[in-house]
């Protein structure tokens, strides 16, 4: 099947401004966009949007009927791990609830479905992770990305989950990732505390976007892991950082996760093998180093201040803040 028609849920999040990107300039689709928010924040001349919530099944039904996609992809998520703690019922409604609806919609027009899962369906005691490896959720946000995987895996639809995490990068107008926030401080002189005993891959988040479009273009079915090609801990992601935009590596404490004291627990030694992804979809995503440098020139070119980016509620209890302000 040659895939003409393209859905992108969640088209305003950092993912979801990335795919659009990517699949606007790839001429041959024809694309839709959806996302919660009035308007999109991104424009594209000639792309149709609509807001929506994926809570609503009537909206999903009408968002979907109208356009009968040949792919729905997902980027769309509550993805605050401590308000999923916290506010359950929205999380599952959310991350479980909206996908299944999306499910249940696409069944008219047979739609292959791509959606977008976390490390943080594993406990961390023994990572990284292959595709294989036994899920074991320790926070509610992972409980409900592991529900969502297993929903769209018994769905009987063609689908596509890409796992990926520490998604960081930049996009006009959506929350701060990790990687602003940390920025941000520095270039204020901010000292900030970060834990150096989470171990994982920070994945630039067009790295993910380019292997999500891989896996819509050679029509694979199945998990996918898709991030960045390096594991580090997260006090030396945030040293890498510092060095490269030339600021102040002293002001970046480091930390331990447990005396953050955040409402859900984190996976420790995690990560993500992404063999499978680099041999079957043929990408090869940036190292922390040149997910960096990638980062830097959108910055410079997007000639946007740091603090241009709209705070995480709560940064300290935000899901990149494995972080805190001192
Ligand atoms: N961020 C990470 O470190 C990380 C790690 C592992 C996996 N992931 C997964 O990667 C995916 C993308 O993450 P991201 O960081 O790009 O997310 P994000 O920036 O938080 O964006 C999430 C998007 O979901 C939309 N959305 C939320 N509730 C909705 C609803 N009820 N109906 C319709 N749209 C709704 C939001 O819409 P509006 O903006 O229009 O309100 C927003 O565009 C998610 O599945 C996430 O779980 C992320």
């Amino acid at each position: 099947m040659s895939v003409r028609r393209v859905l992108i849920i969640g088209c305003n999040g950092l993912l979801g401004q990335k795919v659009t990107e990517l699949f606007v300039r790839g001429s041959s689709y024809s694309i839709t966009l959806a996302s919660l928010e009035p308007k999109p924040l991104q424009a594209f001349p000639s792309v149709e949007y609509t807001p929506f919530d994926m809570t609503s099944k009537k909206e999903v039904r009408q968002l979907v009927y109208g356009c009968e996609p040949d792919v729905i992809i997902n980027c769309a998520a509550m993805t605050n791990v401590d308000a999923c703690e916290n506010e359950r019922e929205l999380a599952w409604k959310i991350n479980v609830g909206g996908l299944e609806n999306l499910i249940e919609a696409a069944r008219r027009s047979n739609a292959r479905i791509v959606h977008v899962s976390s490390d943080y369906i594993f406990d961390g005691k023994a990572g990284p992770y292959t595709e294989e490896d036994r899920p074991e959720p320790l926070s509610y946000y992972g409980k409900t990305k592991l529900a969502g995987e297993n929903a769209l895996r018994m769905s009987g639809l063609e689908y596509f989950i890409a796992r990926t995490m520490v998604l960081y990068g930049y996009a006009p107008g959506t929350k701060m990732n990790f990687a602003l926030w940390l920025l941000q401080s520095l270039e204020k002189k901010i000292q900030v505390k970060v834990v150096n005993d989470q171990y994982g891959n920070p994945t630039l988040a067009d790295d993910l976007a380019y292997g999500i479009m891989r896996g819509v273009e050679v029509e694979r079915t199945g998990i996918y892991n898709i991030a960045g090609r390096e594991i580090v801990h997260r006090h030396e992601f945030a040293t890498r950082l510092a060095s490269a935009f030339g600021f102040d590596p002293s002001l970046i404490i480091p930390i331990k996760t447990a005396s953050l004291n955040q409402p859900a627990a984190r996976p420790l030694k995690s990560g993500l093998i992404t063999l499978k992804a680099e041999v079957e979809l043929g990408i090869k995503p940036s190292n922390v180093d040149e997910g960096i440098a990638i980062l830097k020139s959108q910055l410079s070119r997007s000639a946007r201040r740091l603090g241009d980016s709209a705070p995480v509620p709560g940064q300290s209890g935000g899901k990149h803040s494995t972080g805190r302000k001192k």
